[in-house]
């Protein structure tokens, strides 16, 4: 059975998050990152956003994914970007690095997948004192109709839906203070355009798989619940340090 993570892995789609490249520029324009700086993006997919993050900055760049699929995409990405990015392929949950290495980790929709307090564990074992951690995230209201979370949660293979309130305190629990938290809406028409704006160059489709009838069923059946429900969810942005 194809899975949503299998669909998206297949369309090789940059920027896989609520928000999309456009709101991963800005909320990086929230920190100042140099070549000192030793930066993990969890979860990378096709790397679009640590490809920035070592072209913009300097910094050195880790990015680990689960998935080889996705990281021979990411590091096709690196290679045509001609940015030096170190993937790594292991789980979120137990990563290869020491402890208290990292200056920054981000996230960007991957923890809904998983088991976050795990993850979350790892992240605080392995950032440096005082790191930072920024999380994007969707969440749903808690007045969602318990029919419309199951359907998301399954089409996804979520575990969890999260409200807002229930990740500050995921995150609270696993030993981190929020800077700056923040809601927002799903992705409207003047956020798609933006990132109309921002096309990915290098993105691989593997191969057959844009007519793929598994795969458009999966994204169809995924961007119909989304829209129905669309007033229910919305996406948190957390920029927090490890306490
Ligand atoms: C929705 S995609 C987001 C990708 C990327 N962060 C982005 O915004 O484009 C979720 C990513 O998490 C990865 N992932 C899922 N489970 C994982 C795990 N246990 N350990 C590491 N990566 C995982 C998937 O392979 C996928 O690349």
């Amino acid at each position: 059975m194809t899975t949503y993570l299998d669909a998206v892995t297949a369309l090789g789609t940059g920027s896989l998050h609520p928000g999309g490249f456009y709101h991963t520029l800005n909320v990086l324009n929230q920190v100042s990152l140099s070549v000192e700086d030793i930066v993990l993006d969890i979860g990378c997919g096709t790397g679009r956003t640590a490809c920035h993050i070592a072209k913009s900055s300097g910094a050195y760049v880790f990015a680990l994914d689960n998935s080889k699929e996705m990281l021979e995409k990411a590091n096709y990405r690196a290679t045509q970007e001609g940015v030096q990015v170190q993937f790594v392929h292991c789980d979120a949950g137990e990563t290869p690095f020491k402890s208290k290495v990292i200056d920054l980790i981000l996230i960007e929709s991957v923890l809904i997948f998983l088991p976050a307090a795990t993850v979350l564990r790892e992240c605080n074992r392995i950032l440096k004192k005082e790191g930072i951690l920024i999380c994007i995230e969707m969440f749903a209201n808690k007045s969602i109709p318990r029919i419309a979370r199951e359907q998301i949660q399954a089409a996804c293979n979520l575990p969890q839906i999260p409200s807002f309130e229930e990740w500050l305190e995921v995150f609270h629990n696993s030993g981190f203070l929020p800077v700056k938290a923040h809601r927002n809406n799903f992705p409207g028409f003047f956020d798609n355009i933006r990132n109309i704006l921002h096309p990915d160059p290098y993105q691989v489709v593997s191969q057959g798989m844009s007519s793929n009838r598994e795969v458009s069923k999966v994204m169809y059946k995924y961007m119909r619940l989304i829209q129905t429900h669309k007033k229910y969810l919305g996406f948190g942005t957390f920029l927090m340090r490890k306490s």
